[in-house]
């Protein structure tokens, strides 16, 4: 019989549901299992999805966890629990809530889906993305962040809204932290293969770049009590695809750098190739003096927040 891929979510609110649903839609796994510490939304949410699956003659079975013996052989879980962003609140302020939760589920995921590549969605990412390894003691190809997905289609849509034409023939390069401190870079942005630099004055790129590094908070103004969620599920689920296809494609996520552009025990977004053993290679892009320090900053920003939760001991 052929392999049952399987996929878990731990965290069945906006984004999780919906990186699920997106998951059920397009069959990506065959199942899907949902955990929430609230039984009955992971119950509501797994039937609603297992009957839009079942419209969309989609073969993914999606189940509501009962315990965490359910996520079993999970090959990817995804793990978006935690307090999400309100408005006023910035990414760090999160940071001792989700270091808790993160910590509490990535025993239980060590436990029972030792094997499973584990994609962190919660914020502030890049830290929970470190403290998810650190406390689960994994190696560092088995635990991603998601966010340079994201940041990128953000910087994408942007472009667009400046130029009026090229939708979908747009790459959008960033790397560096899911914060403040992202760092898109213009150098590596294309529309159609042309450079970005040919298509737009310097001010406007600008203008695209502040707007990228603001891009969530944006969208938290305008809902005002919750942040956004279509695009950062769809982003996880390209992910999620790229491990189960073993597709090497190369995406920008947030990995523990072991030496790379210069750092080492640290977590940032740069660009890896995923494939069925998660962040498989590490790919170092040549930076120039102003991209190199825009980076270092985005470091210095997670190194903050680290040392926070080591001088609370809580690493
Ligand atoms: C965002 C928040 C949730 O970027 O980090 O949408």
């Amino acid at each position: 019989m052929e392999r049952q891929s399987k996929v878990t979510i731990i965290g069945a609110g906006n984004v999780g549901a919906t990186v699920g649903y997106s998951l059920a839609m397009h069959g990506t796994c065959h199942r899907l299992v949902l955990v929430d510490r609230d039984e009955d939304r992971a119950k509501g949410k797994a039937l609603d999805m297992s009957q839009a699956a079942a419209a969309a003659r989609s073969h993914t079975i999606v189940k509501a966890a009962e315990s965490y013996e359910d996520i079993q052989n999970s090959e990817v879980v995804v793990i978006t629990a935690g307090s999400p962003r309100l408005p006023g609140m910035t990414r760090d302020d999160l940071l001792m809530t989700n270091a808790e939760i993160t910590k509490e589920v990535i025993l239980k995921v060590k436990e029972y889906a030792p094997k499973a590549i584990v994609i962190m969605v919660s914020n502030p990412l890049d830290t929970m993305t470190y403290v998810a390894l650190k406390v689960g003691n994994y190696p560092r190809n088995q635990v991603l962040g998601m966010a340079g997905i994201l940041d990128s289609a953000r910087m994408a849509h942007f472009i667009y809204e400046k130029l009026g034409f090229g939708a979908g023939q747009i790459r959008a390069t960033t790397m560096g932290g899911h914060g403040d401190y992202m760092v898109p870079l213009q150098r590596y942005s294309t529309v159609a293969g042309i450079p970005l630099t040919d298509l737009l004055k310097p001010d406007d790129i600008k203008e695209i770049v502040e707007r990228t590094k603001q891009g969530g908070a944006e969208i938290v103004g305008y809902l005002k009590t919750g942040s956004a969620y279509y695009a950062p599920a769809k982003s996880t689920a390209l992910m999620i695809n790229a491990i189960l296809k073993d597709s090497k494609q190369i995406y920008p996520c947030a990995v523990y750098l072991e030496g790379e552009y210069g750092y080492n025990d640290m977590v940032n977004g740069v660009p890896v190739t995923l494939g069925k053993n998660g962040a498989e290679d590490v790919i170092e892009i040549s930076l120039n003096h102003c991209e190199r320090e825009q980076f270092r900053k985005s470091i210095d920003s997670v190194r903050v927040l680290i040392d926070v939760l080591k001088e609370k001991d809580f690493l």
